[in-house]
């Protein structure tokens, strides 16, 4: 794993979404990190230092010096000894103070100290994260080569809606365990990724849609951050949040949407994989008012082909891009994929079969053959989807 005996320093400061931090800590845990934490003052009192100090099985510090046994702790020898340091959440006053060298408490003592690199979480309330004073400070931090991990837009704990929540504890530890990968193979490269299903309007409540939870496409984007490249996520309908802060993620609702934002960035894309569900017939016209019932007259709906946004890509790709599609199939599928594979203009397409227990969608795991334009085969057992998108990023690399 890729945190296996990294030693981090965890640095908790004063704000509500220290109540994640425990959460944060198990999972460093899991990976095989050695944790220091380290608390402000202010910290204390969202999180108490005992839950991190068993968490972590090591003291959880408040203080540089402890008067009742005389025992310093030092933030030389901690920043020192850390091979990277994440201070999550961090407060505007934190922030403000990393930013101008106020080493007024050990975990900024030790922040200034630290010769490894240092990562940043912050959480506040929306107005403060948006104040220029702040963001002055968090360009500040970026301009020593701190890494930001940016907050979600969301419901914040004052009720408000808008950024300044901090980044959720799987996502941050994706990020750390993400750079320690050795190579940086797609570094440079811009990948491009459609997941989901589309949904069609019938009339204002109703659409026609598909199975498809959009997981398999948000693993594989996953593992083309982690890989260092660029990532560009258009996700159709889904209950799914964005598993990286890297990925710029674009929603669309309909085919035609899809349509529109995989070709406004097709052009950049020296890697596109369409492994959305997208619809193949759309209303010919969606009524405006709620269709009634009628049991004498039972509405018939009218269908138009969508534009097959693959076979379109496949159309205009460079020689240099590689294009791959999905195919989910019920029978004769290595045919019915070879010929999507041949028709589409693709570098590959990967197979998944229906009728493959545990495969396709809605279930975390994904069993897929993939098959190459040069005829090469290669198929893999039922595994998780994040493993299956390794072995699919495993074989674009060895096409590039
Ligand atoms: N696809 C697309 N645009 C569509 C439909 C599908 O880009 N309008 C893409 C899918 O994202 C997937 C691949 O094409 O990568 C699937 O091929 P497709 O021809 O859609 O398979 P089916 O629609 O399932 O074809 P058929 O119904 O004939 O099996």
């Amino acid at each position: 794993m890729s945190l296996k005996g990294k030693k981090i320093l965890l640095g908790i400061t004063g704000s509500i979404a220290a109540y994640k931090i425990p959460i944060l800590l198990r999972l460093l845990k899991k990976e095989g990190a050695d944790v220091q934490v380290l608390l402000t003052p202010a910290a204390c009192d969202f999180v108490t230092p005992l839950t991190l100090s068993a968490l972590s099985q090591r003291p959880a510090l408040v203080k540089g010096f402890n008067p009742e046994n005389g025992s310093w702790n030092s933030h030389v020898e901690m920043g020192n000894w850390a091979d990277m340091m994440i201070i999550a959440p961090v407060s505007a006053n934190t922030l403000g103070k990393m930013a101008h060298g106020l080493a007024d408490n050990l975990l900024v003592a030790t922040y200034l100290a630290a010769k490894c690199p240092v990562y940043f979480a912050p959480a506040m309330d929306l107005d403060m994260y948006h104040h220029p004073s702040t963001q002055a400070n968090i360009k500040l931090l970026q301009s020593f080569g701190n890494i930001l991990i940016a907050p979600n837009e969301g419901e914040l704990a004052s009720g408000l809606c808008g950024a300044g929540r901090m980044e959720e504890p799987e996502a941050i530890v994706n990020v750390l365990a993400g750079s320690q990968k050795k190579k940086a193979s797609l570094k440079g490269k811009t990948v491009l990724i459609t997941a989901g299903p589309t949904y069609e309007a019938i009339d204002p409540v109703r659409f026609i849609g598909n199975h498809s939870t959009g997981q398999m496409g948000f693993a594989l984007a996953n593992e083309a951050v982690l890989r260092g490249a660029s990532v560009i996520l258009v996700a159709g309908p889904v209950q799914l949040k964005t598993p990286h802060p890297a990925i710029k993620r674009v929603d669309v609702t309909t085919a035609e949407e899809m349509n529109k934002a995989v070709n406004s960035v097709f052009k950049k894309a020296d890697i596109t994989l369409m492994a959305a569900a997208v619809a193949d017939f759309t209303p010919v016209s969606a009524a405006t008012e709620k269709i009634k019932k009628n049991k004498n007259a039972v509405p018939e709906i009218k269908l138009k082909p969508t534009t097959d946004i693959l076979a379109g890509l496949g159309a205009v790709k460079r020689k240099s891009q590689i294009l791959g599609g999905f195919a989910l199939e019920t029978q004769f599928e290595e045919k019915n994929a070879l010929t999507k594979l041949k028709n589409k203009n693709l570098d590959f397409i990967v197979l998944n079969s229906l009728k493959e227990k545990g495969a396709g969608f809605g279930y975390p795991t994904n069993k897929v053959t993939i098959f190459q334009r040069n005829g090469k085969k290669r198929t893999f057992g039922l595994k998780l989807k994040e493993a299956v998108a390794v072995d699919i990023f495993d074989a674009i690399e060895q096409m590039m």
